[in-house]
């Protein structure tokens, strides 16, 4: 049997998730999990790279080091599951993203995180640089993980939708129609902001299990000036990141609303995110809302998004089969067996790519 590996960090920067898996049709078959947090200090210099406050050599160098810790999860996954290496078909690397300007005439997503030195460590093909193909065909490079929620989540009876709550939230809308196409988009900030403030006002680099959040109240003047980004207005396709949603937007916005007290913002920044996830959800009456990512596992958050979406169901993945946690890196272990079987990734409903694309660049073992 074949098995993938899928090594995935997203826009939080928190660290690295790490899967080998099989798959059998729609069966997903997980072998082993691995995950490493960031060292504090890499964290910090990935933080002002992704506020364009790196020269070239510290992106290069970076990129080496990302590369090297990505190359360690992998190893130390293999051993773990004393798995036959030759079994292992392929690595699918999403690489950490520093930059995602998925507009303009320069457009560009650039994730870091050398996919060479992943191959040459583990011996194993390695596949790399998934976004860029799909932007060279007109699309938003992103997100690349419906194509995946669609074979595996789909369900002829439930229309689903998929809400991943990361450093950003998307959403991937699973009719239970196949006659009805797919769609999927950035909603927003999900764990981006609030992981921000927190870490501005307390050090801590995220508020576990919303604790801090819960101490505050909602300012309803602020949520609605938050509201008026435009970004939540715009139609899909649509993709965003850090380089929008980051502290610089929520401090232009509290200067007019200073007297807003800090677990108040928190609050009040926990709302936004639930409230853009789901008012721009499409709705049906048997719909059913599964939640994958780390924003999963923040209760306050997980009830407050209960509440906004009653009387529709909001249920964890780990119903579906698999925990929330590893629904992101098994979709990049799928993305790179789409690669290998020359197969497209992307959906270009969901993309606005001119149509669908084999995905990624092959560093071959
Ligand atoms: N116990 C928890 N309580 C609150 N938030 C959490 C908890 N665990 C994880 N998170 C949030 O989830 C984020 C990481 O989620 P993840 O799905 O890995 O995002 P990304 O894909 O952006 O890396 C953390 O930055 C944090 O905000
Ligand atoms: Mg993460």
């Amino acid at each position: 049997m074949d098995t993938w590996i899928g090594l995935m960090s997203g826009t939080s920067m928190d660290g690295i998730d790490a899967v080998l898996v099989s798959f059998q049709g729609k069966a997903i078959h997980t072998y082993e999990t691995h995950s490493s947090p960031y060292p504090e200090d890499l964290r910090k210099r990935l933080a002002l790279a992704s506020q364009n406050q790196a020269s070239p050599d510290e992106v290069g160098e970076l990129d080496t080091l990302v590369g090297t810790l990505f190359a360690d999860v992998a190893e130390n996954l293999i051993r773990k599951s004393s798995a036959d290496r030759s079994s292992i078909r392929a690595i699918g690397s999403h690489g950490q993203t520093l930059r995602h300007q998925p507009s303009g005439p320069g457009r560009f997503s650039l994730q870091i995180g050398n996919p060479s030195i992943i191959a040459e460590r583990t011996g194993v093909t390695t596949i790399g640089d998934f976004r860029s193909r799909d932007m060279a065909a007109g699309g938003q490079g992103a997100p690349l993980v419906p194509a995946f929620h669609q074979h595996f989540f789909g369900s002829e009876t439930e229309d689903r939708c998929i809400l991943n709550l990361g450093g950003i939230a998307n959403i991937t809308w699973i009719p239970s129609d196949p006659n009805t196409l797919v769609t999927g988009f950035d909603t927003g900030p999900a764990n981006a902001l609030m992981d921000a403030w927190c870490q501005d006002q307390t050090g801590r680099s995220y508020d576990e299990d919303g604790q801090w959040a819960n101490e505050g109240i909602i300012d309803q003047s602020l949520l609605s000036d938050m509201l008026s980004d435009a970004y939540f207005e715009r139609p899909p396709p649509k993709s965003t990141g850090k380089e929008k949603f980051n502290l610089e937007w929520i401090k232009t916005l509290l200067k007019r609303h200073e007297t807003v007290r800090p677990e108040d913002v928190q609050r009040t920044l926990m709302q936004l995110s639930v409230i853009t996830a789901t008012r721009q959800m499409p709705q049906s009456p048997a719909m059913v809302v599964y939640v994958c990512g780390g924003g999963a596992r923040n209760q306050p958050f997980m009830r407050e998004l209960s509440q906004a979406l009653s009387p529709i169901r909001v249920l964890s993945t780990a119903e579906l089969g698999l925990d929330p946690q590893w629904v992101e890196p098994t979709a990049f272990a799928w993305l790179a067996r789409q690669t290998m079987n020359r197969k497209p990734g992307n959906l270009a409903e969901v993309t606005g790519a001119k149509g669908p694309r084999i995905l990624g660049a092959i560093y071959p073992a």
